[in-house]
């Protein structure tokens, strides 16, 4: 699997516990927010989000329960989980594949670790916290974080038509019809640039989690960092 140490830092609690003063017993608060990969033990709380936003509506998913466990086990760094008070909120898995002009029908199920192409399986928020702007906010952490992985160029993923001007606003662009097809369901593929080696160009506040998601405004430039 490639190295990713570089990339470790940016992953880390959006809020940190404060200091304990001597003598005062620690309280096990759950920070309020945090942004941190996600791992096998996470794989449930994926799989409820998606029950309920895919599977209820469709019958399929783009993950089953033992996909994302195997996701999460092959290259937990490729995803990125959204947490409220310890409760998953929203999620992006990835996994790496080769550079090909369309998503092989393999990219849904293998993860190649010297693959130059993100694979994003899937995006999705808690039916909850839909329509507060936490999907974008969390797709743009991630396409940021995918800047400090040295041998990433581009971010790649299918998605229903409805969903084309969603993702055009993170700066996705249509790569054209999908060859794969999921029961009746068809796709788009759609892909972004990444423009790596953020991490050593520079320590900006772009690719650093803030102490709020939502104190961290989306804009045309924070969309794209020319570096
Ligand atoms: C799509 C999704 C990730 C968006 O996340 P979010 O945090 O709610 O995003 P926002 O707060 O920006 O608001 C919702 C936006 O999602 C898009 N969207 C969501 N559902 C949509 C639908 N059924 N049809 C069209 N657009 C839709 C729209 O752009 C909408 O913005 P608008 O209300 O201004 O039109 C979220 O709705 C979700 O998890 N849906 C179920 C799972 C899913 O479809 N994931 C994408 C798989 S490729």
């Amino acid at each position: 699997m490639m190295s990713v140490v570089g990339a470790q830092p940016f992953i880390k609690p959006m809020q940190t516990p404060t200091s304990i003063s001597p003598g005062i017993q620690r309280r096990h608060t759950l920070p309020a927010s945090e942004v941190r990969p996600l791992n096998t033990q996470d794989a449930i709380s994926v799989f409820e989000i998606e029950r309920e936003a895919f599977i209820s509506v469709s019958g399929e998913c783009p993950l089953h329960l033992d996909e994302v466990r195997h996701f999460l086990t092959l290259c937990p760094d490729l995803s990125m989980g959204w947490f409220e008070e310890g409760r998953l909120v929203a999620f992006i898995i990835g996994s790496l594949h080769l550079d090909c002009l369309s998503l092989p029908q393999e990219a849904l199920t293998l993860h190649k670790p010297c693959g130059s192409t993100v694979h994003i399986h899937v995006l999705a928020v808690h039916r909850t916290f839909r329509q507060q702007g936490k999907g974008p906010i969390l797709m743009w952490r991630y396409l940021q974080y995918l800047r400090c992985f040295p041998s990433v160029r581009r971010a790649v993923l299918m998605c229903e038509d409805f969903l084309i001007p969603f993702y055009r606003k993170s700066g996705f662009k249509v790569l054209g019809r999908c060859a794969i097809t999921v029961g009746n369901l068809t796709f788009t593929e759609m892909w972004y640039p990444i423009r790596g080696h953020a991490y050593i160009r520079r320590n900006s506040e772009a690719i650093r989690f803030p102490q709020h998601p939502l104190t961290l405004p989306i804009t045309k430039t924070d969309e794209r960092v020319d570096v």
